[in-house]
């Protein structure tokens, strides 16, 4: 069974494409065959890995396959990462939310009816874009296992808030189970403020402990290895000690 994860998040600029390749990377470091999904229009985890052409390129690409299910196997479509594969994102999908709405086809469920074919790898992981709406309903259908990265702030805990009641409706909608594999607090610069402090303890509490909550901390090996087009297990990436917490969120995801 190839085992489906999202990494979620609607808020801007907390770490989805970051999180997205160092778990792909970590994932790939235990041995696994590995598939990254980037589902974001704007294609920053198809640029971070060096596949700026594919972004470009001429039709078919995902935004097909997402528009005409059936037509176009997922295999096709791959690019080779130097540590796992890569479904990219295109530029046309910027009007793939408008089209798979005017289509009134099931719209929020193309994401999974393209990948219940493409079972050739153990884990693929889906970074979504920063937005409520139906490409981030397709990633949840999808996976309904989630990762969800946050700061270690205020804003963070509405957000995951209203990030909560969106999984409700699509539950109660869709008759479906989704759940929060683990919250991941990141880019955490220490020392912590008391903000941060609190945030990160409300975060442990919103699910009784239920549910874990790593800490990424803010690590320029983490930029440094994104420059070079690899996660922090990349062959000639720098030592850093959140190679240790990835492996671990790796280790719960995929034991
Ligand atoms: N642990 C970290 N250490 C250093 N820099 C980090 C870390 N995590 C994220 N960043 C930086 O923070 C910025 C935002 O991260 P990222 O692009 O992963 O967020 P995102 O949620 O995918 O953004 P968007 O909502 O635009 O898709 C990037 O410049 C990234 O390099
Ligand atoms: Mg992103």
């Amino acid at each position: 069974m190839t085992r489906r994860i999202g990494i979620l998040q609607q808020k801007g600029g907390v770490g989805k494409t970051t999180n997205t390749i160092n778990v792909a990377g970590a994932l790939a470091a235990r041995g696994l065959d590995v598939l990254a999904v980037d589902m974001d229009p704007q294609g920053y985890l198809t640029h971070r890995l060096g596949f700026e052409d594919a972004y470009a390129s001429d039709p078919p690409s995902l935004y097909d396959a997402l528009d005409s299910p059936g037509e176009h196997a997922v295999a096709d479509l791959v690019v080779q990462h130097e540590e796992f594969d890569l479904l990219p994102a295109n530029i046309d999908m910027f009007r793939l939310e408008q089209d798979l709405i005017a289509s009134g086809m099931r719209p929020r469920m193309r994401l999974k009816q393209l990948l219940d074919d493409a079972t050739e790898w153990d884990v693929i992981i889906i970074d979504a874009p920063p937005s409520l709406g139906p490409l981030n309903d397709n990633v949840v259908l999808a996976t309904e296992e989630i990762l969800v990265p946050v700061e270690a702030d205020e804003s963070s805990q509405l957000a995951l808030n209203h990030l909560l009641r969106q999984l409700d409706t699509l539950e109660d909608n869709y008759g479906t189970r989704i759940s929060i594999l683990g919250v991941i607090v990141s880019n955490v610069a220490y020392p912590l403020d008391n903000e941060q402090q609190d945030a990160i303890e409300w975060f442990e509490e919103r699910f009784e402990g239920r549910v874990p909550v790593w800490v990424v901390r803010s690590r320029a090996a983490i930029k440094r290895a994104m420059q070079d087009e690899v996660s922090v297990f990349g062959e000639d990436a720098e030592d850093t000690d959140m190679r240790d917490v990835y492996a671990e969120i790796a280790a719960e995801v995929a034991p």
